[in-house]
């Protein structure tokens, strides 16, 4: 009988600490992504998920290859998200979405984990790769951040590509930004005040997370921010300690989701700080800021984590998550609703 209780109590106990759907907690990962939290399950087809799936397999093995052949989890976290930007199924680089005036404006960070250097770009509109921007403010500037033209003219000098704006252009993006334009023009013909709002988030962030040889970790993350955003809206992307954080003594964290209320609530150095002073895992500790604290307000988002041990986890309060690792030994694992 107490045999049978203690079994029952230790299957309560395991219940309680199972990871529920879509909670992912995996040692030894090397390269962790996420692509946003994308389509609503009811709107995803066939061809977008496997478009998403390969983008994220691409930048996975991206990523990969350059830890392989030396490269620092920068190097890595660059890579991967460089590959997530030239595709144009996610929102960040082309395919970006359109901001109020149809525009596409980019944010993008990079932090390094030993040093904790950092660097940033925000609404740029020329610059193809925003993350190698954000890399080169880092390692190039005394600064942490450079904006618009600023940023625009400094990627020129430091060689990155510059694009004609009608490069981020999708025909997907652009419907979607007609369709919000009708609506708003209804809504106006009726007598209804419109702000430009956001009329569905389309949360496709991109990031990555990434420990090298040296035990080093490194965080990005790039977008294209909210669809319908104002012009000259920045979100957490780009700002360090909300969208992207990296500390050696604790772990890597790039996040997705409405960028107002990860800037106000500082969303990855939470997480970095209750690992470190409150000495909680990174799934505890992502799991209360996005579980808890976002999700009391209805902020929709999610998290991805590689602490310093090469355990990466993921904390999410919406449907989905485009995301995926890769581990030491070279599994590739994609998951989206699961
Ligand atoms: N999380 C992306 C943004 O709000 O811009």
């Amino acid at each position: 009988m107490i045999r049978w209780l203690l079994s029952i109590g230790v299957a309560i106990l395991a219940l309680g600490n199972c990871a529920s759907a879509g909670d992912d907690v995996i040692p030894n990962v090397v390269l962790g992504i996420h692509g946003g939290i994308g389509e609503d399950k009811k709107d995803m087809t066939p061809e977008i998920e496997a478009r998403v799936r390969a983008a994220l397999n691409a930048a996975l093995k991206a990523g990969k290859a350059k830890l392989d052949t030396g490269g620092t989890s920068l190097d890595a976290v660059e890579t991967a998200i460089r590959v997530m930007e030239d595709d144009s199924i996610l929102n960040a680089g082309r395919g970006a979405v359109f901001t109020h005036e149809g525009r596409n404006e980019l944010d993008a960070s990079i932090m390094d984990g030993k040093t904790k250097k950092a660097g940033a770009v925000a609404s740029v509109t020329t610059v193809k790769n925003p993350i190698s921007a954000a890399r080169a403010v880092m390692e190039k500037t005394r600064h942490v951040m450079l904006i618009g033209e600023g940023a625009e003219v400094f990627a020129a000098k430091q060689g990155l590509e510059i694009v004609d704006p009608s490069y981020f252009w999708t025909e997907h993006e652009w419907k979607a930004i007609l369709d919000i334009w009708k609506k708003e023009a209804a809504a106006r013909n009726n007598g209804q005040a419109v702000i430009p709002a956001i009329a569905k988030p389309h949360l496709g962030t991109v990031g990555a997370v990434a420990i090298d040889a040296q035990r080093n970790l490194a965080a990005g993350t790039s977008t294209g921010g909210l669809q319908n955003k104002m012009h000259g809206r920045i979100g957490d992307s780009p700002i360090i300690g909300a969208g992207t954080y990296a500390d050696n003594e604790a772990a890597a964290i790039s996040c997705t989701g409405t960028g107002e209320f990860f800037i106000r609530f500082s969303v990855s150095h939470e997480i970095v700080a209750q690992m470190k002073y409150k000495k909680v895992s990174s799934k505890e500790a992502a799991e209360d800021v996005i579980n808890r604290q976002l999700k009391e307000l209805n902020a929709e988002g999610a998290a991805i984590v590689l602490d310093k041990s090469g355990q990466f986890t993921t904390a999410r309060n919406s449907e989905g998550l485009y995301r995926g690792w890769i581990t030491a030994d070279g599994a590739v694992t994609v998951r989206i609703y699961e």
